[in-house]
C-alpha cells in the first residue's frame, strides 16, 4: 500500500478558484483507503465498489460546497487506485477527454451530471451517447473511453472518481469528422503538473 492523502489545500486542483474556509481543514470522516488495500481493485467493477464507498462521505470533504468553478481533491491514493472528489457548480463542465491508460468509475454523490460519451465507429464516424447520471448513479469505463461531463443544475453536484492506475494523463479532443487530440494534461497525485 502506498501513501494515502489527507485533504490539504495543495491538493485542490489547479483549475480551482480558491475557496474561503478550506485552509488546512480535514474532513470529519477521512477514509484513507486502507479498507481496499488487500482487494487490489483493478477492474471497472472493483473501482465502482471503491467509488460507491467514498461517495457515502463525499460531502464531508471541506472546501467543496457551493463551488464557483469545477474543483477537486485527491482523497485516497494507493498503489492500485486513486480517488478524487469533484465539485461542480451549475454549468460546470469538463470538455471531451480520455483518461490515458486508466480505467475508472464515477459515482454521483449529489446533484446530477450528464455524460456524453463518444465512440469511434468501426466504419468511420462517431457514435454519441448522452446519459444523465442522478444521485447514486454511476459510470464505469476502461482505458480509451472518451467523454465529457456537465452539471446542468439545478444545483451544485458532487462526484467521486476512482482511477486505476492513478490518472497520469488526460487528452482533450475536438470533434471533426472524428476525434482530434488538441492537448494533453499530465497529472501526478491528482495535481496538474504539465
Ligand atoms: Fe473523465
Amino acid at each position: 500500500m502506498a501513501l494515502a492523502l489527507s485533504p490539504t489545500p495543495s491538493q485542490v486542483g489547479p483549475h480551482v478558484t480558491p475557496l474561503s474556509g478550506t485552509t488546512g481543514a480535514v474532513g470529519p470522516r477521512v477514509d484513507r483507503g486502507a479498507r481496499f488495500g488487500r482487494r487490489r481493485p483493478r477492474t471497472p467493477v472493483d473501482l465502482l465498489v471503491v467509488a460507491e464507498h467514498f461517495a457515502r462521505t463525499a460531502d464531508s470533504w471541506p472546501g467543496l460546497a457551493d463551488p464557483v468553478a469545477r474543483c477537486w481533491r485527491t482523497i485516497a491514493a494507493t498503489d492500485r487506485f486513486e480517488a478524487w472528489v469533484v465539485a461542480w457548480p451549475v454549468g460546470g463542465a469538463v470538455e471531451l477527454h480520455d483518461h490515458g491508460a486508466s480505467a475508472g468509475a464515477v459515482v454521483v454523490a449529489s446533484g446530477t451530471l450528464e455524460e456524453t460519451a463518444l465512440r469511434r465507429r468501426s466504419g468511420g464516424g462517431l457514435v454519441e451517447t448522452s446519459t444523465p447520471v442522478p444521485p447514486g448513479g454511476h459510470l464505469v469505463f476502461g482505458p480509451g473511453h472518451v467523454h465529457d461531463l456537465v452539471n446542468h443544475g439545478p444545483g451544485p453536484a458532487l462526484s467521486v472518481h476512482v482511477y486505476s492506475p492513478a490518472l497520469s494523463t488526460m487528452t482533450y479532443f475536438a470533434r471533426d469528422d472524428g476525434l482530434v487530440a488538441v492537448r494533453t494534461e499530465h497529472y501526478r497525485d491528482g495535481l496538474l503538473v504539465g
